[in-house]
């Protein structure tokens, strides 16, 4: 079978994010949602940024993640370059725990969303929940998923007992 054309971009600044980002592909992955990841860095690879957040959408992305820890300058780079939804994923760094990367992301100015996410593995999860989720506006399977996935985990909190 053909493999699915990716609608959504998981990008990070270094290799060093794969750690957090990898749940943002893991979820998509696991709601059946085709997506690409790589590491566009803003300070790094500049070039590379402008480059992809302008094909971005005519490439057929819907929906873009970006991970980025400290001077945390992707999401807001890319978001100014695509009119595409872009979710930010603040990276959690040794030196201040992530308020570095969160305040980086978070801080736009009005007229260039970023929707930011928690800090780490959570955000990066939530970021490939949502997503999902918007994908699901126009995909009734991927929508199905999400469902049955919000049903299990309800479930799974009710069945649970305390010692
Ligand atoms: C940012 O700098 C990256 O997103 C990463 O979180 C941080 C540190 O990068 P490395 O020095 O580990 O490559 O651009």
């Amino acid at each position: 079978m053909p493999r699915k054309k990716p609608e959504v971009a998981v990008i990070m600044g270094s290799a060093s994010d794969w750690e957090t980002m990898k749940h943002a592909v893991d979820m998509l992955q696991m709601f059946g949602v085709a997506c690409e990841h790589r590491i566009v860095s803003a300070h790094r690879t500049p070039d590379l940024l402008r480059e992809f957040g302008r094909s971005a959408a005519d490439r057929g992305m819907r929906v873009i993640i970006a991970g980025a820890g400290g001077a945390a300058h992707l999401p807001g780079m890319i978001a100014a370059h695509t009119w595409l939804p872009v979710l930010g994923v603040p990276i959690k760094t040794k030196s201040v725990d992530g308020i570095d990367s969160l305040l980086s992301i978070v801080q736009m100015p009005a007229g260039i969303a970023v929707g930011t996410l928690a800090i780490g593995e959570a955000g990066a999860k939530n970021a490939g929940l949502l997503a999902a989720s918007i994908i699901g506006l126009g995909n009734a399977t991927v929508r199905k998923k999400i469902e049955a996935f919000r049903k299990k985990q309800t479930e799974t909190v009710l069945a649970q007992k305390l010692p």
